[in-house]
């Protein structure tokens, strides 16, 4: 890991010397680093820190050439492979949200099309504050990753959500995910991800529907996206934002649903079922509500259709990726389910435990391969699980 080029951004907040500790965890672990501050960041810490540091000179003035015939901050934009804004203060992030340039750290942040990783430090006012959420949701939405501040001690005195994460964490993160990207290429393969539960209605305001969250698929989309693939992604109804850079196909029904992925199946190489597809629907829909009579109503409902069972038996070059969600047998049932429809590799978990599954940001989970290999993955992030599944993918 000696090629990456890491820029620093360092702003104007307190926690501007955690900073330094962190250009020195990558510098210690062989990353180039170059750095840019802003003005209030110099007044927390001096530049001399970072330029020791990083053995390079930091970019802090928009207009001070150092009479050099390149312009500092486009060539620290176009060097970069990788940026981190630490720490993040609330006008910085204003600033990227809206595409203002007023200043070298700004400005050189708006030229660049490297992958940047956001690390917000402040004030758990500030951070609540409903234009400092819009701003961190717009940098979301535009690709950028932030890297959530944790609940601890502030500079203020008491304890809030804020406090910037650790150095050694910001590390682990940013250097797991570029390792991921090195040795995980998936680039000209076409991958379909389901993700999400699907939604069977009743009549126009009743339907039935399950607890998946959607954040699964959408981690395997969104890492098989920086993985190199051409990504379609196709959800039913879920409260997460778009993926930039993936094609998004928004459905309802488990019909939709298999209507649209079995569109695009020929042309795939892989397709990965993360979504939960409602197995029945209701027989009937009614047009108008229906009106509750003092009796019971006996619901009728028939079997939807079997994607992944569909997929299996239409199978030329694809490779198949399928979940399962057990609440008992869980080994068992999920290697009926890898032979009988005809899965390359089938993620099996426990979806009747609380802390980990549906909706939760973590799981644990078992990979069950066709020759009969097992593998587990104990408790860890889904973002984690992401990217093992398709590191298994990668080399199947
Ligand atoms: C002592 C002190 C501590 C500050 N800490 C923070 C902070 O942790 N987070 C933040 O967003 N702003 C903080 N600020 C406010 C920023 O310095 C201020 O908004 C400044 O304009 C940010 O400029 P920059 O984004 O160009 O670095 C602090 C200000 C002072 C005086």
């Amino acid at each position: 890991m000696t090629s990456k080029h890491v820029a620093f951004y360092i702003t104007g907040g307190i926690a501007a010397y955690k900073a330094a500790y962190c250009v020195r965890e990558f510098v210690k672990h062989g990353y180039e680093v170059r750095c840019a501050m802003t003005k209030s960041a110099a007044e927390f810490v001096s530049p001399l820190t970072f330029e020791t540091l990083c053995k390079n000179k930091v970019v802090s003035d928009l207009f001070d050439q150092n009479n050099d015939s390149q312009v500092a901050h486009i060539d620290l934009a176009d060097w970069t492979d990788l940026a981190v804004v630490v720490p993040a203060t609330a006008d910085i992030i204003g600033k990227m949200a809206n595409g203002i340039a007023d200043d070298a750290v700004s400005t050189s942040l708006l030229a660049t099309d490297a992958p940047v990783f956001v690390v917000p430090a402040m004030n758990e006012k500030m951070l609540t504050n409903p234009a400092v959420k819009r701003n961190l949701k717009r940098l979301k939405a535009d690709g950028i990753e932030i890297i959530e501040p944790d609940y601890g001690f502030l500079a203020e005195g008491y304890s809030g959500k804020g406090r910037m994460k650790e150095p050694k964490e910001i590390f682990s993160y940013i250097d797991e995910k570029c390792r991921a990207e090195q040795l995980i290429d998936l680039s000209g393969e076409k991958i379909i991800v389901t993700a999400g539960g699907t939604v069977e209605p009743i009549d126009p305001v009743r339907f039935l529907t399950n607890r998946s969250s959607g954040k699964m698929g959408y981690a395997l989309a969104e890492n098989a996206a920086a993985f190199g693939a051409d990504v379609t992604l196709v959800h039913g109804p879920v409260r997460l934002a778009d993926i930039p850079g993936v094609e998004m196909v928004e459905t309802v029904t488990a019909d939709e649903m298999a209507s649209e992925v079995l569109k695009r199946y020929e042309e795939a190489d892989v397709v990965i079922m993360a979504a939960a597809v409602a197995d029945y629907r209701p027989e009937k829909f009614y047009d108008e509500k229906v009106k509750k009579s003092d009796g019971d109503w006996n619901l009728r409902l028939v079997r939807n259709v079997d994607i992944l069972k569909l997929l299996g038996e239409r199978k030329t070059k694809q490779k198949l990726v399928g979940f399962a969600a057990e609440t008992e047998n869980l080994l068992e049932n999920a290697q009926k389910k890898l032979t009988e429809k005809n899965v390359d590799l089938l993620v099996a978990n426990d979806v009747s435990r609380k802390d980990v599954g549906f909706g939760s940001d973590e799981n644990e989970v078992f990979l069950l391969f066709r020759n009969g290999a097992k593998k587990k993955i104990s408790k860890t992030s889904k973002e984690k699980i992401a990217q093992d599944v398709l590191s298994e993918l990668s080399s199947l």
